[in-house]
């Protein structure tokens, strides 16, 4: 199988696999305030996550690139539908670009279709800071996201098996960079342990990136002629690393992904902590089901969403809503007290 096809083949296994039952964020629920008092179409959703300043929490997360035409087409049509609601977006990784100046015009696009917007490089945890610097220059990014993706490479057959160097990477990435450096998960979440120690480094903002939504243990077992099935449900669930990142240290800017359907599940996660949440399978659906109009419409009705829990919570902005009452259940609920997060 070449490259091409093997991505388009990785597309195809992500949106089609199947979903968890439960979904996390259906442990969330809200408080409901009577007295709203604020002009619905007065409010913004415009934000901050650190120095990044964004007019909506919502971004694109990382998803493709590399591959030829198929996956250029993707990458156009979400970077038009990004610009056209002016969110941010980030890109998938680029170290095969890196390694095959052939592949880079899947990324460039991204950025010669939304000159002035927000655009989020993405390398892996193996990525050395020349490389780094080359996947920013690629796309002029404003932001650099670090995947790490363990349990998916062990699950790959060709995948990497020795990490060794990984926070040595990371660490000369961070300090090096004068742009945001966002070191992110890729649906397996993030422990207050992994915080810990990223924020030693000098790591300021994390994508939590849970269990919940694209589940690569599940992509990756498609692909194996002998699945290691039983690391199918393995991962913190979104809302539940939400909490255990959060509660860390204030100058943390945490982003929430993983299984967000919608802006309800978004402003669930802004009410657990996150300053920003990302959606990658869900809106990569639309676009390939019913086109990039169809993806322009989800985005706006995400924001209405936003803006209506703001609107019943009178919170200003989507920052305000950290912490507004809220009740957790079932297995969140658990998750926090014996975490001793509660
Ligand atoms: C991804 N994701 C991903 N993440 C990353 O950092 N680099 C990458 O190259 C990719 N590639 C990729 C391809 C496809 C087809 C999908 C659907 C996803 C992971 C993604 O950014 C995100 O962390 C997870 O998918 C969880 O979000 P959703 O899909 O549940 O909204």
């Amino acid at each position: 199988m070449s490259r091409a096809e093997r991505k388009v083949d990785h597309i195809r296994h992500a949106l089609g696999h199947e979903r968890e039952f439960h979904n996390h964020f259906d442990d969330v629920e809200i408080v409901h305030q009577s007295l709203a008092r604020m002009d619905f179409n007065q409010l913004s959703i415009a934000t901050q996550v650190g120095e990044l300043k964004l007019s909506s929490p919502l971004f694109v997360n990382a998803m493709t690139g590399g591959g030829g035409k198929e996956t250029e087409a993707i990458n156009r049509d979400l970077a038009l539908a990004a610009k056209e609601t002016g969110i941010s977006m980030a890109v998938g990784s680029q170290m095969s670009a890196i390694k095959d100046t052939e592949e880079r015009s899947t990324y460039e696009v991204v950025r010669t279709v939304n000159p002035e917007g927000i655009i989020f490089a993405n390398v892996g945890s193996e990525a050395t800071l020349p490389q780094a610097r080359e996947a920013i220059s690629m796309i002029k990014a404003d932001a650099l996201q670090i995947h790490i993706n363990t349990l998916q490479e062990l699950i790959m057959p060709e995948g990497d098996r020795d990490f060794t160097k990984r926070l040595h990477n990371i660490q000369r990435i961070v300090d090096a960079l004068d742009i945001p450096v966002i070191v992110k998960e890729v649906g397996y979440g993030m422990s207050k342990e992994t915080a810990r120690t990223l924020l030693s480094m000098g790591v300021r903002y994390l994508d939590v990136a849970g269990r919940g939504g694209t589940n690569f243990s599940k992509v990756e077992n498609m692909r194996r002629n002998r699945p290691f099935a039983s690391y199918d449900n393995w991962g913190i669930p979104t809302p539940s690393s939400v909490c255990e990142v959060s509660m860390i240290q204030d100058d943390f800017h945490v982003l929430a992904s993983g299984g967000i359907r919608n802006g309800l599940d978004g402003a669930k996660a802004l009410i657990l902590g996150a300053k920003g949440f990302g959606m990658a399978g869900g809106l990569l659906k639309v676009l390939v089901k019913e086109g990039e109009e169809a993806v322009i419409d989800e985005i706006n009705h995400i924001h209405k969403e936003v803006k209506m829990c703001m609107m019943l919570l009178n919170a200003p902005s989507p920052l305000e809503l950290r912490g507004k009452p809220h009740v957790l259940f079932g297995q969140t609920k658990e998750w926090v007290e014996q975490r001793g997060m509660n």
